[in-house]
C-alpha cells in the first residue's frame, strides 16, 4: 500500500502482524521473569493476529495456552511438539479422547470436570498435566477456597500430574477489590503444603507484581504490545513493541465550507473551509464505532513538509468509512498511506478515545480485513 508496488488490488485495507515484535516481547517476558517458564495466551486467534503468525512469532514459548480444542489441533497439525494449555478446560466430556491424544494441559474449574477424569484415570495417554483453578476472589471460574483441597487430593489420587493455578482481577489496579495481594494470600492458604507447580500471573501481574509470578506465567495482551491498564505509556516504559499495524488509504477528499457538516448524523461542523480525508476502514472491519471526535490517525508525508502527520478524526465512524480533519495535511491526497493502529497510533490510544480496551479492538478485527504476517 502506498507505493504502486505495493498496492492491493481491492481495497486498500491491510492488517500486518509482525513476528519480530512477537519474538522482542517474548524476550522482554523473559526478562522480566526469568524463573519462570512462559504460557503464551492465544486465545481468540491469538488476540485477532492470527494463530498461524503467533505460531511463528512464538515459536520459543514454553508453551501456548488457548481455549478452542481445534486451535491445539493446528498447532499440532503444524509442527509444534510442545506444551499446549487448555485454559478453560474440557467443554464436554467427549473432548477428553482428543485432548489426550493432542498431548494438552488441561485447566480444571469445575466439578463436573473433576468426574469426567476420574472416570477416565486409566484412560491411554494418562496421566495429563493437570493446572487446578482455585478462585482466589475474581468469583468467574475455579473452586473455592473450602472446595479446592477436595478437588486436588481426588484428581492427585486418581495421579493426575497436578499443578496449582489462579488468575487475578485487578494486576493492573491498586484500588479495586479484591487487590491482588488478596488473591495471592488466599492462593497461598489455599495450597498449603499440596506440593506442585504454580501458575498465576497474567500481563498486569509480570509487568507489576513480579512477586506473585510462580512456575508458569500466563501473559496475553503484554505479547501483543497493548496495555493491560490501556495507557500506552506502560508499553513504552516496560520496552514492549506493537505487532498488529492497521493500515488504509484515503479514497477520497470532501471540500467542506464553513458550517457544513460531515457523515451520519452531522456530528461534526466544518468551523471553517477544510479538507475532509475519507478513509477506507469502518466498523465493519473491527474498527470502533465509539471513536470520538480527535481520536488519532496517521497520515504518511502529507504534513507541510512531507512530514508524517497525525489527523484527528471527525465525523461519525460508518461500515465501510471514517473522516479525517486533514487541516495539518496539506500534502494528503487520494492515495496517502494512513495508520489506523500499529507502532504510530497506539491501539490503546484509539480504545481510550472510543470507551474501549485495546484487548478488545484487536481481537475484532474483522475478518474482512486481509492479514499478512511479516
Ligand atoms: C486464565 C487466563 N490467564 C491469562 C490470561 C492473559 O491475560 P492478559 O491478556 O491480561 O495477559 C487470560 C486472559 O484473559 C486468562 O483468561
Amino acid at each position: 500500500m502506498g507505493s504502486s508496488a505495493n498496492r492491493l488490488i481491492n481495497r486498500p485495507i491491510l492488517a500486518s502482524v509482525h513476528t519480530e515484535a512477537f519474538r522482542h516481547n517474548l524476550n522482554r517476558i523473559r526478562e522480566l521473569a526469568p524463573e519462570s517458564k512462559i504460557w503464551s495466551v492465544v486465545k481468540a486467534k491469538a488476540y485477532g493476529h492470527t494463530l498461524e503468525a503467533a505460531f511463528k512469532g512464538l515459536e520459543s514459548t514454553d508453551g501456548f495456552a488457548l481455549l478452542d480444542i481445534a486451535d491445539a489441533q493446528w498447532l499440532r497439525d503444524h509442527g509444534w511438539a510442545g506444551r499446549i494449555l487448555l485454559l478453560e478446560g474440557l467443554f464436554h466430556p467427549d473432548e477428553l479422547e482428543t485432548a489426550v491424544k493432542l498431548n494438552c494441559d488441561l485447566v480444571v474449574h469445575s466439578e463436573k470436570q473433576v468426574e469426567w477424569l476420574q472416570s477416565h484415570q486409566n484412560y491411554p495417554g494418562h496421566p495429563l498435566n493437570i493446572f487446578l483453578k482455585l478462585n482466589s476472589g475474581m468469583n468467574r471460574l475455579g473452586f473455592r477456597p473450602e472446595q479446592y483441597r477436595e478437588a486436588f487430593h481426588r484428581l492427585h489420587a486418581a495421579r493426575y500430574h497436578m499443578h496449582h493455578m489462579t488468575h487475578f482481577a485487578n494486576a493492573d489496579q491498586v484500588d479495586r477489590l479484591p487487590t491482588v495481594g488478596e488473591q495471592f494470600e488466599c492462593f497461598e492458604k489455599a495450597i498449603d503444603g499440596l506440593q506442585a507447580p504454580t501458575s498465576l500471573a497474567n500481563s498486569a501481574a509480570i509487568l507489576w507484581h513480579r512477586n506473585m509470578l510462580g512456575d508458569w506465567v500466563r501473559p496475553g495482551i503484554m505479547l501483543y504490545g497493548v496495555s493491560p491498564t490501556g495507557s500506552f505509556a506502560d508499553i513504552v516504559r516496560s520496552d514492549l513493541q506493537a505487532v498488529m499495524e492497521l493500515r488504509s488509504e484515503i479514497i477520497d477528499i470532501q471540500h467542506l465550507k464553513k458550517g457544513e457538516h460531515v457523515g451520519y448524523g452531522g456530528r461534526y461542523e466544518a468551523p471553517e473551509d477544510m479538507r475532509i480525508g475519507v478513509i477506507a476502514c469502518g466498523y465493519a472491519d473491527g474498527y470502533p464505532r465509539h471513536a470520538k471526535d480527535g481520536t488519532p490517525v496517521w497520515v504518511a508525508s502529507a504534513g507541510p513538509d512531507g512530514d508524517d502527520v497525525i489527523c484527528p478524526i471527525v465525523g461519525q465512524v460508518s461500515m465501510d468509512m471514517l473522516t479525517i480533519d486533514l487541516r495539518g495535511a496539506p500534502n494528503a491526497n487520494i492515495g496517502s498511506l494512513v495508520e489506523l493502529w500499529g507502532g504510530e497510533v497506539p491501539v490503546d490510544d484509539v480504545a481510550q478515545m472510543s470507551g474501549t480496551i485495546g484487548y478488545e479492538l484487536i481481537c475484532a478485527l474483522a475478518p474482512r480485513v486481509p492479514v499478512v504476517i511479516k
